[in-house]
């Protein structure tokens, strides 16, 4: 079970019975429980925490930038910015405003040696220039399906070579068998992370046709198609995954 934190707001958005949930938002009121809504339904959302850590050491340089895109209340942000070396700069970018001020809040309590800026912005509007690292954290799956193959082409353009992106996505499977097996035990953890069958199927109902996933195979022929040269999975736990695309 998740750690109580006592600064963490619990999640309870869709514990009441709602005449028919409206589309998933990043509004205020999600923005006010998020940190405990995403630990509660990532599964191996604190292990990707470390390994953000992890990477930035190895691979974020010093004058060159590192983008958290999607980067919502800065919690990947903040793990990054700690880890990288002195002339780094960090940009975090999402296009909700609510998501924007708390993680400006969030970012101007550490003081580490990387500079940083957090922008409010759609990322397709983001220049990417001259990146050691880039972070795609469970965004990419709310952004049109068409709209996917120039994001991250644009992003491998941007990259130095041998810089690293990570890229999170919930997805799914060809086998409907397969399908429904992952989705049953993604709902287990749900339920063992405190929520309800109604919090699940209302959350779910809202998300449909907003997160939109696609196959772990799509992901990885998308990503050498953008201009990656090679691409690892770093993190697979139900339908939830993580991979590693280096330039
Ligand atoms: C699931 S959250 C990402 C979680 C975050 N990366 C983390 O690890 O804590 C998705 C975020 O992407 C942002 N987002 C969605 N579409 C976006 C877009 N087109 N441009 C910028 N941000 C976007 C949302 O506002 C939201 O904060």
């Amino acid at each position: 079970m998740t750690q109580k934190d006592p600064n963490q707001q619990r999640d309870t958005i869709f514990a009441a019975p709602l005449q028919s949930p409206a589309p998933f938002e990043f509004n205020a009121q999600v923005a006010d429980v998020f940190d405990n809504m995403i630990q509660r339904s990532v599964p191996g959302y604190h292990f990707l925490l470390d390994v953000i850590g992890l990477l930035a050491a190895r691979y974020g340089e010093s004058q060159s930038n590192c983008y958290d895109l999607g980067c919502s209340l800065g919690t990947m942000t903040l793990r990054l910015r700690q880890n990288l070396p002195a002339g780094a700069h960090v940009i975090g970018v999402d296009n909700s405003a609510a998501m924007v001020s708390r993680c400006q809040h969030n970012m101007a309590r550490d003081h580490s040696q990387a500079s940083y800026e957090i922008v409010q912005q759609d990322l397709q509007d983001t220049p990417i220039e001259n990146a050691s690292m880039v972070i795609l954290n469970f965004t990419l799956q709310f952004i049109a399906d068409q709209e996917r193959p120039s994001i991250l082409a644009n992003i491998a353009a941007g990259m130095r070579p041998g810089g690293v992106l990570l890229l999170a996505e919930k997805v799914c499977f060809d086998d409907p068998a397969e399908q429904q097996l992952q989705v049953d035990l993604y709902h287990d953890f749900k339920r063992y992370q405190g929520y309800s069958d109604l919090e699940i199927a209302q959350k779910r109902a809202a998300l449909e046709n907003v997160l939109i996933p696609n196959t772990l195979e799509q992901h990885r022929q998308r990503l050498l198609d953008a201009g990656f040269s090679r691409v690892e999975t770093c993190m697979q736990c139900f339908n939830f995954c993580a991979l590693l695309a280096f330039k």
